[in-house]
């Protein structure tokens, strides 16, 4: 088994879609090891993003973050990080696919960030630094 951390966005959270996220979550059969509401500090976001900074949408994607709470998720089962991401659909809900979390629930707002739902570490190494960082 292994872990990975699930982030519910600020959208998903404000539009009250984190039951129906877990809902699928838990339908596919992953265990909640640890979940709780978080307000992230600037800092937890850049450790968080540090892979991401200098890019045009870093910093319009920390203010995202900080808009509002989210929910943060110690997820278990059988290969969870490669099989949340591929719930959760690609990084673009305009295209994501159906059946996917972002491809039935995430909506194009035409922004400088693409508001998606969710967060989901990408690989094992992802997964240890960032549980460490938000658990
Ligand atoms: P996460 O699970 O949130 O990490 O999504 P991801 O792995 O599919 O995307 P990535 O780690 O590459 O980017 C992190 C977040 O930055 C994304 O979820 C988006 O919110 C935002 N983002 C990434 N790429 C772009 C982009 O090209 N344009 C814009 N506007 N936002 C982006
Ligand atoms: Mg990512």
């Amino acid at each position: 088994t292994e872990e990975t951390l699930v982030l519910v966005k600020p959208d998903g959270v404000a539009r009250g879609l984190t039951g129906a996220i877990l809902a699928r979550i838990e339908a596919k059969g992953y265990s909640l090891v640890d979940i709780r509401l978080v307000e992230p500090d600037r800092e937890t976001l850049e450790r968080h993003y540090a892979e991401h900074e200098g890019k045009p949408f870093y910093e319009p994607l920390l203010e995202f973050m900080m808009s509002g709470p989210s929910v943060a998720i110690r997820l278990a089962g059988n290969r969870v990080i490669e099989g949340f991401r591929s719930l959760a659909g690609t990084t673009d809900p305009t295209t994501a696919a159906p059946g996917t979390i972002r491809g039935d629930l995430g909506r194009d707002w035409g922004l400088k960030v693409q508001q998606n739902l969710v967060h989901g570490s990408d690989s094992p190494e992802s997964a240890a630094r960032e549980l460490d960082i938000w658990f």
